[in-house]
């Protein structure tokens, strides 16, 4: 063999392990990610509020129903408060919501399970017919819209959705218009780069998800390609004065059964009181 063969050889063969390792194992396996998140004095009273999310399910693209068990008992062993999801349920097959509510429809939290809709949900008018199945499953769908809880110490706050930034016709006014001025809201809004629109000292936290925190990442590099409106904040906690973003991975695969160096994933997000000196 000469050097050019065996070059290419190996080439050839370390791509195949790793689209292996990433389609056989790292997509199929969820990881919790435990996040604190700090808030202004004046909502004190909601530390200790946790909050699960997960995105990015594209059910009807790589149907997993084992990824999909996992993730559901995972969420529910962290026993959170809230759990909000965020959107891209599907990619483009309506059909795929049938076996996805079935599963979502075991989430569990005290205080209760919401969902906004993403791209993928609101592209080609689909809209209608993913909000209804959801429903149906018993989960709210939150679009341009607020529904108010109390936090164990009492503390009144608000879960709030936005339709997909992308593909929907989100209205943050319309959405706070009744919110008293100082009552904190937790917002879903799929797509994280418009963080930097939303300027309203109500909203305490975004969660979003989109991105899939790049799907494939390079090791010392990162995310190789991003989506329209996740280029800026790609995974994780985002702080800015007072409003704090978190940017969920997601737990599906979008275009190829592959994730690498970018794990599924739960997020469990643990609201904390400012630190007194
Ligand atoms: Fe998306």
């Amino acid at each position: 063999m000469n050097r050019r063969k065996f070059v290419s050889l190996g080439f050839f063969g370390s791509g195949a392990g790793m689209f292996g390792y990433g389609s056989l194992i790292e997509r199929r396996f969820p990881v919790v990610e435990r996040v604190d998140c700090r808030l202004p004095e004046r909502h004190a009273e909601l530390d200790g509020l946790r909050v699960a999310a997960m995105s990015d399910f594209h059910h009807d693209d790589f149907h997993d129903d084992t990824l999909m068990a996992r993730a559901i008992e995972a969420t529910n062993a962290l026993e959170p408060d809230v759990v909000m999801l965020p959107g891209d349920f599907i990619s483009r097959d309506v059909a795929g919501m049938d076996a996805l509510v079935v599963h979502l429809a075991g989430l569990r939290a005290r205080l209760g399970v919401f969902a906004m809709l993403g791209n993928h949900d609101q592209w080609s008018r689909r809209s209608e017919a993913v909000a209804g199945k959801l429903e149906k499953a018993g989960v709210p769908v939150l679009r341009n819209a607020v529904t108010t809880l109390r936090a164990p110490s009492g503390q009144r706050f608000h879960v709030a959705g936005l339709e997909s930034a992308w593909a929907g016709r989100p209205d943050p006014h319309a959405m706070l218009r009744g919110i008293a001025s100082d009552d904190p809201v937790l917002l879903g809004w799929h797509e994280p780069d418009p963080w930097d629109w939303l300027e309203d000292r109500r909203v305490l936290l975004q969660v979003a998800g989109h991105t899939h925190g790049g799907q494939v990442c390079a090791p010392f590099y990162g995310a190789i390609q991003l989506p329209h409106l996740g280029e800026r904040y790609v995974a994780g906690l985002f702080e800015r004065d007072e409003s704090r973003l978190y940017v969920t991975r997601g737990i599906g695969s979008l275009g190829v059964p592959v994730r690498f160096c970018c794990p599924p994933e739960i997020a469990l997000i643990t609201l904390r009181a400012p630190e007194r000196v």
